[in-house]
Formats: structure tokens, C-alpha cells, sequence
């Protein structure tokens, strides 16, 4: 297992590209299911999560080869049931049962387990797939969906925590082939939910109103191979930004959209950072401590729950008391202890941070639990005095590609070592 050491306290200056989205690319990848024929998605970050991806994909009878960001999967004879072996360690695998419910009008996939952000339940998925026309079994520790057809239909798709992204997904996924016309009230809006539903479309399949609250899907006989570029990973630029912010001279993020970074651009702005847009590129100049401020995470475009734990990172050293609640995963505050180990001072009332900026953080073993707290970690890690160990860096490899060369590309001190 590795470990990243972190040098703290060294100014970072600057531009780094972004990969590609993680979290388009998961379910873009799986949504190649839904045709016979190939499909190139380029882009695709190289992560575990999308090597897990891969796996199963191969997993399912397809042929999948992958060279640079450039993968090609062809799904020409699949099978329709993946086991427990292969799903287990990516909460994302569910993302399959849309195409494969769509495509075989049956899938049997094991039942993702807990995650340590939360209980992350997959009901509202699962009245989407029986609202089409399918049956749904839990047993055995694996789901079962099975129709004879699948037919349109209206489905809301609003839970009690907002909407879902991966289960608007996967009940694209599944309309996409169904017999009539889908309505989907209470969609996610996320940007990577346009992504999907843009690369559906190109496959042939009739989507309309991806990225507002309601998607129209007139179901179509067949969809055909093609090839799409996944968008910029909005979540790994807003992680480079708020890095600006803490140890910042000025580091500019290339390959970005500005749009779907709006929300964190306006906070960061709110914490006194000037910013500068381009059409592609965001600059944070430098302005001393970050402002003190409220943060309420939202489904998009709010503030997304993916940058809360990076945010508690700056305000631990804000210049007063900040106060950070997560809507979405009231329980996803793994980072807070650990960043208390670091000197920060923060209190948790339910699902809200309380935190009084510290003038300084100190170096010190650190645990990464999740891929964002782990993130969250090592900002700290690179404004804190002394050396920062961050273990458990199998999380950060889920989701940022290469985040250790890109900061020290940036100037920061960081090194990447084998735990005995
Ligand atoms: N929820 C339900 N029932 C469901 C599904 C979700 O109650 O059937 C609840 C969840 O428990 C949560 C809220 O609805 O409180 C939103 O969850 P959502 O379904 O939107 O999450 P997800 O689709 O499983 C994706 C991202 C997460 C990101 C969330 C929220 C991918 C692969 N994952 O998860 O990304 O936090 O949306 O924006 O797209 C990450 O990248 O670090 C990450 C965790």
C-alpha cells in the first residue's frame, strides 16, 4: 500500500490540465452495453474506479481495450448477471442494471455494499426500473430485475435527500430501449448526466431535457456504435482550485469548463480569492487567509457534496467560524477527525461542521477513509507546517489521476512511498 508524504508549507504556482470526469465516465462506459456495436470513449481518466469499470464490463462477455485515455468497448455477446467478485469494490458497478435491464430486459447484479460516506440506498433506482415494467428481486445479496418489455412511463425520481444521479442514469439507461415515451420528474441535473445523455443520443437513442428537472426519453428499437469524449472532471479542477487557495502565488486549471464549476468559483470568490475565467482555464489569485463563511452543498448546480470535505480543508485556517453543512451525505465527514489530528478545530452538531479557523495546521499521520476526505487530506497536508503521511492512498488513486505529479508540477513537496 502506498503513502503520500506531503512537505508542507511550500507556495504552489502555475496551470494544470484536468482528466477527464470520473463520474461521467463510469456510467458512459457502462451505457456501451446497450449496443452490439463498438463504442470509443475517449477521455476516460486512468483510475482504479474505471478500471474496476473495465473489468466488469469484461466481466459481462465484452471486448475492451484501452490504450492512453482512449477506450474501446465492444459488447457484441453479453451475459447479464455480475457477481459480487466483480461489483464489490465500486459502489458505481450498480450503473450496469440500467444498459443490461435495457439491452437483455434482465440483469442480476450484486447489491452494493455500505459506504463509508453513508448508507447510500438504491430504492429510487429501483422503483424507476418496476415504474417501466420490471419485476425486482433482492436476494441473496444481489438484485434482479426482469421484464419481458420494458414500456414508458412517468416516473419521479426525487428521494428525500434531492435527486439521484446514478439512478437517473441507470433509468436512462433502461428507457432508452423501452417501448414508448419515458417522462423523468425529479432528475439530477449534474453536467455528467448531460454527458450520458448526450452519448445516448449519439448511439440513436431519443433523449430531451438533460440537465433540467424533467427528461424525456421516446424509446427507440436499437442503438449503434460511436465515439464521444467524456467531459473535464469538474470535481478534480474545484480539488486544484481551492489547492490554489490554500497555498496559492496564482495556479491556473486548463481543460475546464466554467460552467459546471460555477458554484465553487462563486465560494471561492465569497472567500476573498479573486478568479479569473477564460474560456477553458480558471486562474485563483492569492489574498491571504480564506474568508469564514456558511456552505450548504446541493444537487448541481449547488455547491456539490464531492468538494465539502476539500472545502473544510481551507476554512480550518479561515480567519473565523465557518459553518459547512452537507445536505446530500450528512454523514460524510470522515475528514473532520483526522484534520483535528492536523490542529484544526472543528465540532460536528448532525450533519453540520463547525469550524474555527486556526492560524496554523501541523503535520502528522493522517488516514485517508474515502477518495474526497482523502483529497481533503492532503490539501491540509500542503499548507500545514511539517510533514503531512497520508495512508490509505488506494482512495485517492479511485478518483484523481496522478494528484501527486500534478501538485508537484505546481511546486508542491510531495512524495508517493511504499508502506511496509
Ligand atoms: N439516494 C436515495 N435513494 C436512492 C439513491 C440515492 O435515497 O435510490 C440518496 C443518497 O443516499 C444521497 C442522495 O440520494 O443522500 C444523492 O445520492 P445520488 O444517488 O445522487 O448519489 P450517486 O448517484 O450514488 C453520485 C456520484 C457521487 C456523488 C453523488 C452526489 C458517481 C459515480 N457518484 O453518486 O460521487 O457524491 O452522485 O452528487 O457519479 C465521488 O465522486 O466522490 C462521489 C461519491
Amino acid at each position: 500500500m502506498d503513502k503520500i508524504l506531503i512537505h508542507g508549507g511550500r507556495p504552489l504556482s502555475g496551470s494544470i490540465k484536468v482528466s477527464g470526469s470520473k463520474n461521467s465516465s463510469l456510467p458512459i462506459l457502462a451505457a456501451t452495453l446497450l449496443t452490439p456495436e463498438p463504442c470509443v470513449v475517449q477521455g476516460v481518466p486512468d483510475l482504479s474506479d474505471t478500471h474496476y469499470m473495465l473489468q466488469i464490463l469484461t466481466h459481462l462477455g465484452a471486448q475492451v481495450e484501452r490504450a492512453s485515455g482512449t477506450v474501446t468497448v465492444a459488447a457484441e455477446n453479453i451475459e447479464s448477471v455480475a457477481p459480487y467478485e466483480v461489483v464489490r469494490k465500486m459502489r458505481a458497478s450498480v450503473c450496469v442494471l440500467g444498459p443490461l435491464l435495457g439491452r437483455c430486459k434482465e440483469a442480476t447484479v450484486s447489491l452494493p455494499g455500505g459506504c463509508v460516506i453513508g448508507d447510500r440506498p438504491i430504492d429510487l433506482h429501483l422503483t424507476g426500473f418496476e415504474a417501466l415494467g420490471a419485476a425486482v428481486r433482492v436476494e441473496g445479496g444481489n438484485v434482479k430485475v426482469f421484464a419481458p418489455k420494458l414500456t414508458g412511463a412517468v416516473i419521479n425520481l426525487r428521494g428525500k435527500f434531492g435527486p439521484t444521479v446514478l439512478g437517473t442514469d441507470n433509468v436512462m439507461m433502461a428507457a432508452v430501449l423501452a417501448e414508448g415515451v419515458t417522462v423523468i420528474e425529479g432528475a439530477a441535473q449534474e453536467p455528467e448526466v448531460v454527458d450520458l445523455a448526450n452519448f445516448l443520443n449519439k448511439m440513436g437513442a431519443k433523449i430531451e431535457g438533460a440537465g433540467t428537472r424533467r427528461i424525456i426519453i421516446e424509446g427507440v428499437a436499437a442503438l449503434h456504435g460511436v465515439e464521444h469524449a467524456v467531459i473535464p472532471d469538474r470535481i478534480e479542477a474545484g480539488t486544484f482550485l481551492v489547492a490554489g487557495a490554500i497555498c496559492g502565488k496564482e495556479v491556473t486549471v486548463k481543460r475546464v469548463e466554467p460552467e459546471h464549476v460555477r458554484s465553487i468559483t462563486d465560494v471561492l470568490g465569497s472567500c476573498g480569492f479573486p478568479i479569473n475565467i477564460a474560456d477553458h482555464a480558471i486562474s485563483i489569485l492569492p489574498n491571504g487567509e480564506a474568508k469564514a463563511l456558511e456552505l450548504i452543498t446541493e444537487p448541481y448546480p449547488g455547491f456539490p457534496t464531492d468538494m465539502q470535505a476539500q472545502m473544510c480543508a481551507l476554512l480550518s485556517t479561515s480567519d473565523g467560524i465557518s459553518v459547512v453543512t452537507d445536505n446530500i451525505f450528512p454523514q460524510r465527514y470522515m475528514h473532520v477527525a483526522e484534520l483535528k489530528r492536523m490542529g484544526a478545530q472543528m465540532q460536528m452538531e448532525g450533519g453540520t461542521a463547525v469550524i474555527q479557523g486556526v492560524d496554523r495546521l501541523f503535520g502528522a499521520q493522517v488516514m485517508a477513509s474515502d477518495l474526497r476526505a482523502s483529497a481533503a487530506l492532503v490539501l491540509a497536508g500542503l499548507k500545514a507546517d511539517g510533514i503531512t503521511e497520508v495512508s490509505r492512498v488506494y482512495h485517492i488513486d479511485r478518483g484523481y489521476e496522478r494528484l501527486d505529479e500534478k501538485l508537484s508540477e505546481l511546486g508542491a513537496h510531495i512524495e508517493r512511498v511504499k508502506e511496509a
